[in-house]
């Protein structure tokens, strides 16, 4: 059973470590005209697999036109006020068959809005919607190789180990390295 919150756009306020920022929101949940922006986000970016994006496409229609009961959840980064266009997301949810432990699909940040913390701020939110504090794992896969690194270097800023021990609930797909963020605040750099 998911911990996770309820569905809903929740704004969230967020400190950005630059002054250049514009205003930048962080929200819960994705609407249908937000889904190709994110699918077009995730395939610019050239880190998603042919089989990500097939399953990013699936999850972002479902959670687009869904009731709220879909287990995997967005999470977007809009500036411009919280209809404005989105310039980042996240997409995560609990990993089938083992409580308290979940899975982040994918992040993306526009190319023109990176560096800025807002990667950063997606996990965060991912963060408190788990519940932060409250125990429990994240798992994601990434690639291993040079095109990746800025990616692993962001996954470790934020927290997160190379996991080496195989896990039977989370076999990588592709190959790549594991990735682990224990949800404990002692743990968290960025938790108050
Ligand atoms: C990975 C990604 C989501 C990070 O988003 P972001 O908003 O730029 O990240 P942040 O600004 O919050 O970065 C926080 C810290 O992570 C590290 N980091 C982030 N991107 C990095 C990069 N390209 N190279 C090295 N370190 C990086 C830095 O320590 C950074 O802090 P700093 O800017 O003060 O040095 C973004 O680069 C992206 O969309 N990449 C393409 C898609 C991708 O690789 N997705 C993940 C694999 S599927």
């Amino acid at each position: 059973m998911s911990a996770m919150e309820p569905h809903a756009e929740t704004p969230v306020e967020e400190d950005f470590p630059s002054d250049n920022l514009p205003e930048v929101h962080i929200v819960s949940g994705i609407k249908p005209k937000e889904v190709e922006a994110v699918l077009a986000m995730a395939a610019a970016s050239g880190r998603f697999s042919s089989d990500a994006l097939m399953s990013a496409e699936d999850m972002a229609w479902d959670s687009a036109y869904g009731g709220g009961g879909e287990l995997h959840a967005f999470i977007l980064a809009k500036t411009g006020g919280p209809a404005g266009p989105v310039i980042g997301f996240l997409c995560f949810g609990p990993i089938a068959h083992w409580p308290e432990n979940y899975e982040l699909y994918g992040i993306a940040v526009s190319p023109e809005f990176q560096r800025l913390g807002i990667g950063t701020a997606l996990v965060a939110e991912m963060r408190r919607r788990i519940g932060n504090g409250r125990g429990g794992r994240v798992f994601l896969e990434t690639g291993d190789d040079e095109p990746f690194a800025g990616a692993r270097s962001f996954y470790e800023a934020n927290g997160f180990d190379q996991e080496h021990r195989f896990h039977k609930h989370f076999i990588p797909m592709e190959g790549g390295v594991v990735y682990r963020l224990n949800l404990d605040a002692d743990d968290d750099p960025n938790y108050q």
